[in-house]
């Protein structure tokens, strides 16, 4: 079979890897893809969002299946477009999609069908998120874009000033164009966070290992938001007893609501998840894949991901046994200096890392130049190690990521201590 990967991220260059070992597949193909999807794949240089050229191409080629992982190809519809020509995706469609694409959606869904998640309000005013935020009496609060924001539209704001330069930077500004001329308000929720991918075919959902991300730029939490720089699985603060409960009361609620709302989700559901000492809560849906999850989770993966890629699409999950190996995965992602702000690229990359067994370097942002490997992106590169602990997962990544070099070079240095330090739980 010929299979299509659309991005070009760190999380689409791993699911090349593991794709690349599934017999079925003779030849894979990646769009735009980086300097590494290139070696897996052959790379076209089409835009990820339109899906005009991205369907002839398809045509052209004879391409059987195609994987859609970026949010917003998958907001855009491409999964609809492709399936419109009777070629089969791993991906939700538009109207799924929207579990994510809509912070409003994913909100009410959840109050609808009772799954946990923290108070909110609604707000398409202005005027009228201002006068809400100035009686409130309880901080933090947490103010969000409705819509995708490069993953910068969620704000923690610690005081009223903070909540209404937020409010008035997404709503008036225009800070997110489209996407913050609507936005929730909710309560701050404590506790730890756990990312939560599942395969799901709409009916039937199976959990993958859990991750813990490390959204902020900075040691110990600190720093903006970003995409994420680096990952640990599984993560230990999610315990058989808690996996339970969120399988009962957050997993499958999920699946058979959207199911109900006539939007049955077919792929990978994300739950973000925030383990309270009330229990767990869902922060937010992502429609696909996580990044840099995936470089953590599915180097853990035993079963044929292309198997279950079809089953999803194919509806028949239920009879698929889904195995990962019982070890743990580190992943350092090393990123451009001044990244998520401002940063510079084109500097040359030197790997000094020999091929090594349970060793994998994906690549994030990067591109080829005469021949050489240059950084072409904030996040860079994603370093992931799998052994038999995370202690020794968390030792390699390290060491890999040390040996890797480029002008601006930065990671965090402290991905998995939190895990590390306390790994036993019975209350948060
Ligand atoms: P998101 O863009 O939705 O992934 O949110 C980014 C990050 O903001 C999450 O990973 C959390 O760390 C934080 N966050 C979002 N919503 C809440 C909340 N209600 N309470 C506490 N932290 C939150
Ligand atoms: N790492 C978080 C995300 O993919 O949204």
């Amino acid at each position: 079979m010929k299979v299509l990967v659309i991005g070009k991220g760190g999380r689409e260059d791993a699911i090349l890897t593991f794709l690349q070992k599934s017999k079925e597949i003779e030849k894979l193909y990646c769009l735009p893809g980086n300097a590494n999807t290139q070696k897996k794949a052959e790379n076209a240089n089409i835009s990820e969002m339109d899906n005009e050229k991205i369907v002839e191409f398809v045509k052209k080629e004879k391409i059987d299946y195609v994987v859609v992982t970026p949010d917003n190809p998958l907001s855009n519809g491409l999964v609809d477009d492709i399936e419109k020509i009777g070629v089969s995706c791993f991906g939700p469609n538009k109207k799924a999609a929207e579990i994510e694409s809509s912070k409003i959606f994913a909100k009410n869904l959840m109050k609808k069908y009772n799954i946990k998640t923290a108070d909110f309000e609604v707000f398409d005013n202005c005027e009228k998120a201002l006068e809400y935020v100035n009686s409130l009496e309880k901080f933090p609060t947490v103010i969000k874009a409705d819509g995708l924001a490069f993953g910068k539209g969620v704000i923690i704001a610690n005081n009223k000033e903070e909540a209404k330069e937020a409010i008035i930077d997404m709503m008036q500004n225009e800070k997110f164009n489209e996407s913050g001329k609507k936005i929730v308000i909710e309560e701050f929720l404590e506790g730890v966070e756990v990312s939560l991918l599942t395969f799901t075919d709409g009916k039937t959902i199976k959990p993958m290992v859990s991750s813990m991300d490390h959204k902020r730029a900075l040691e110990n939490d600190k720093g903006p938001n970003t995409g994420g720089m680096g990952v640990i699985a599984p993560n230990p603060f999610y315990t058989k007893e808690i996996a339970k409960i969120c399988e009962e009361e957050i997993l499958k609620p999920t699946i058979n609501a959207m199911q109900k709302e006539g939007r049955p989700f077919k792929g990978c559901l994300y739950f973000g998840l925030m383990i309270t000492k009330n229990g767990p809560y869902v922060i937010e849906y992502n429609c696909r894949f996580g990044d840099p999850e995936t470089q953590a989770v599915l180097p853990l993966l035993k079963t044929d991901l292309f198997k279950i890629m079809k089953a999803t699409s194919e509806g028949n999950l239920e009879n698929l046994e889904i195995e990962f190996e019982e070890k743990s995965c580190a992943c350092v992602v090393l990123t451009s200096k001044g990244y998520p702000e401002k940063y510079e690229t084109g500097f040359e990359i030197r790997f000094n890392q020999e091929e090594e067994e349970n060793v994998f370097i994906f690549h994030s942002g990067t591109k080829i130049e005469n021949e050489k490997i240059l950084t072409n992106g904030g996040r860079v590169i994603a370093c992931s190690c799998v052994k038999d602990t995370l202690k020794e997962a968390i030792e390699k990544a390290y060491e890999v990521a040390e040996k890797i070099e480029f002008k601006n070079k930065f990671y965090r240095k402290d991905i998995g201590k939190k895990a590390l330090n306390k790994p036993i739980y019975s209350n948060v």
